[in-house]
């Protein structure tokens, strides 16, 4: 019989620990231009009002994804899938995982900004249902100098 797991399959969607800062501090630096030091990470995960999710075989972190919640609202603060992940649904399956964990703690309504000019994260977005809702001009300043602007997206939840 075949074995019924393909390998590059997303594996299971688990809870951050405070453990995991050293990689999320790496994979942000991967994912973007502006670091995240390890004890900006570690603060975020001790927050008891940062949701943090991470994606990976086992204790490794090959993608995450935080939201700051404030009563019945949250915003993401940032989600990226390492490098040699991206393109197989590791995302789409960690943020639909996320809408669940924050449906659950009774979060009705999530933001984000997103640069205009990031298509595979726009992709994401609207695959999950996010709309659009504002645009912020000149909002990024990108390490060239130039700037870019900031959709705020939005989704409901049930
Ligand atoms: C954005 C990011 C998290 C997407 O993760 P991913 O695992 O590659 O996404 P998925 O494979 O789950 O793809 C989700 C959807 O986006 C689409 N997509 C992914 N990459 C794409 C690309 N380069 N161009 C166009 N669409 C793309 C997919 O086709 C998919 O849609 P589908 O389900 O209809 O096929 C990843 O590219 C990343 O980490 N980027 C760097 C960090 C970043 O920009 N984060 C967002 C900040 S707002």
């Amino acid at each position: 019989m075949a074995w019924p797991f393909s390998p590059a399959s997303p594996p299971a969607v688990r809870p951050l620990r405070t453990a995991d800062a050293p990689a999320v501090a790496a994979l942000h630096r991967e994912g973007f231009h502006t670091g995240w030091s390890v004890a900006e990470c570690e603060a975020m995960l001790v927050d008891p009002a940062i949701l943090g999710q991470a994606i990976g075989a086992g204790t490794a972190v090959d993608g995450f994804v935080l939201s700051r919640m404030a009563a019945d609202e949250a915003e993401i603060l940032t989600i990226a899938v390492a490098r040699k992940r991206r393109g197989g649904g590791w995302g789409r399956k960690l943020l639909q995982a996320h809408l669940g964990a924050l449906s659950g703690r009774g979060v009705r309504q999530l933001f984000l900004e997103v640069d205009e000019g990031n298509a595979p994260a726009r992709a994401l977005y609207a695959r999950v249902g996010f709309e659009q809702v504002g645009r912020r001009q000149g909002y990024y300043r990108k390490p060239d100098g130039s700037v870019a602007a900031a959709l705020v997206l939005r989704r409901a939840l049930d």
